[in-house]
C-alpha cells in the first residue's frame, strides 16, 4: 500500500511539472468550460486534446487562427455546429491568452503520451 502511495505521488509530481509551464492556458481551458467536451487523451463529446494536437501537427500556429475564428476547423468539420458557439467565449481574450490556450491544447499531446 505504501508503495502505491509513493508511486502515485511521484506520478502526480511529474504530471504537475509538465503542466506547470502552461498554467495560464490550462486555466482558460478550464474556466471557459472547454474541459467539459475535451478530455486529454480520450475522445468524448469533442475530440481529445491528443486528437486535436495530432491533426495540427506540423501546422501548430494555425490553431491560433481557428481559435480567433479566422480559420476553418480541420479535426471534425462535420460536427463544427457543436463547437462554433464555444468560439464566441474566446472573443474577449487578449492575443497572449489565445496563444497560451493554443499552447496548452497542443502540448497536452505530450502530457497524454507521458502518462
Ligand atoms: C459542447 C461541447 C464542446 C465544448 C464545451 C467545447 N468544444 Fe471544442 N469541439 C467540440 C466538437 C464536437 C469538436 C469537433 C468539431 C470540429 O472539429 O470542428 C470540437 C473541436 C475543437 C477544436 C478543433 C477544431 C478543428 O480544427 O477542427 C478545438 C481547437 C477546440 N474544439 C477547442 C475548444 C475550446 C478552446 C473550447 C472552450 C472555449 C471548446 N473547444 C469547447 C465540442 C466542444
Amino acid at each position: 500500500m505504501k508503495k502505491v502511495i509513493i508511486g502515485l505521488s511521484v506520478t502526480a509530481t511529474l504530471f504537475m511539472t509538465n503542466i506547470h509551464a502552461n498554467d495560464k492556458g490550462k486555466g482558460i481551458f478550464e474556466s471557459k468550460g472547454c474541459v467539459i467536451c475535451h478530455k486529454k487523451a480520450m475522445d468524448t463529446i469533442g475530440p481529445s486534446l491528443a486528437t486535436i494536437a495530432a491533426s495540427y501537427a506540423g501546422r501548430e500556429a494555425t490553431i491560433i487562427d481557428y481559435l480567433k475564428g479566422d480559420a476553418e476547423p480541420i479535426v471534425d468539420p462535420s460536427r463544427k455546429a457543436v463547437m462554433n458557439p464555444q468560439l464566441a467565449k474566446l472573443e474577449t481574450l487578449f492575443d497572449d491568452e489565445i496563444k497560451a490556450l493554443a499552447e496548452y491544447i497542443i502540448s497536452a499531446n505530450d502530457i497524454a503520451a507521458k502518462r
